[in-house]
């Protein structure tokens, strides 16, 4: 199997560096179109490749899987999240899902900082005003925020990316809190001087910043669901950097508009790439377009981990990002 190309259809197109490195150990297909592959070619791409590398823009669901041929052997996801895929059926049919963890986290976490820092600051808001041509001078009383410092930031979910953003609030000035399955290892949180919360309902209740850190499984949909969101105080603020479908969008954005409350920073969205209109129309919520882990580094270093799972597979090893259905 080794000295044999395996046949590899990527679904989008990738960063240049890795497109070259692919072409040179794969028999490679690329979409050379920047548009998520259409259904009826992903399809079709189920039953010719060995290997296939979707995105977080496909969706592959039971349906695809079940007319999957017989030689796909591996969906070497680019990116951590694997929420698009139905993994239970993959690993059922006998494909292994592979994806990129560890390599966006920091960049990702950013992110996260620069939203929450954003939202509390009127940054976006601010930036908005003057590139209208409202910027008549300084006021005493004009674009105040809240102060950072001394506020508590509640974690949800204190993996790789909550842990980086942990570091990254905690020399803002921000006391850590975070609710989890279980609590995180001493080495984890003592450094962060966090403080674990086994009631995602009292967390919320007492925090000032809320981000949400954790994946989209099938037990965290809607985690954030309109009783919990209504738990927040009318002061506080959320971030969202993980999926869209961890919170209630529409509530958010009812809340936001109705001053329950303060600030909403999002980078995904429950119906991404659509993005709830009210929340469009709102000064207080600072929107990017899913961009957590967009810098060159991290889309390459993704790439990297694409090839090297592909490449351990084919040598006959065992993939060093398999996904495990215990960890779903
Ligand atoms: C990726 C992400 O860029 O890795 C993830 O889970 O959310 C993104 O930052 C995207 O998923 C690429 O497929």
């Amino acid at each position: 199997m080794a000295d044999r190309k395996p046949k590899v259809v990527v679904t989008r197109k990738l960063p240049d560096p890795v497109e070259v490195r692919m072409r040179e150990l794969f028999d490679t297909e690329f979409n050379a179109a920047d548009r998520p592959m259409p259904a009826d070619a992903l399809a079709h791409a189920m039953t010719t490749a060995e290997v296939l590398v979707p995105t977080v823009t496909d969706r592959i669901g039971s349906d695809l899987i079940e007319h999957a041929g017989p030689q796909l052997k591996l969906i070497a996801n680019f990116g951590a999240g694997v929420d698009h895929i139905d993994v239970k059926a993959a690993i059922g049919r006998g494909i292994i899902v592979t994806n990129t963890p560890g390599v966006l986290t920091e960049d990702t976490a950013d992110i996260a900082m620069a939203l929450i820092l954003a939202t509390a600051r009127r940054v976006v808001e601010g930036a908005d005003v003057v590139r209208a041509g409202g910027f008549a001078g300084w006021s005493p009383t004009w674009m105040m925020g809240v102060r950072l410092r001394g506020k508590k930031l509640g974690i949800v979910g204190m993996g790789r990316i909550g842990a980086a953003l942990a570091h990254r609030a905690r020399a803002f000035g921000l006391s850590i809190h975070y609710y989890n399955r279980r609590p995180v290892p001493v080495s984890v949180s003592g450094p962060l001087d966090a403080a674990y919360w086994d009631s995602l309902d009292q967390m919320l209740a007492h925090m000032d910043v809320v981000s949400v850190n954790c994946p989209h499984t099938p037990g965290t949909f809607h985690l954030l669901s309109a009783r919990r969101l209504r738990l927040m105080q009318p002061h506080a603020i959320l971030v969202n950097t993980a999926r869209g479908e961890i919170v209630d969008e529409a509530e958010l954005a009812a809340m936001l508009a109705e001053g329950r409350l303060a600030g909403v920073g999002l980078d995904v969205y429950e119906h991404e790439p659509t993005v709830n209109p009210r929340l469009l129309k709102l000064p207080g919520a600072v929107l990017l377009p899913h961009l957590g882990s967009a810098t060159l580094e991290t889309r390459v270093e993704m790439g990297e981990k694409v090839i090297i799972n592909i490449k351990a597979f084919m040598d006959g090893h065992r993939p060093p990002d398999r996904v495990l259905l215990s960890m779903l």
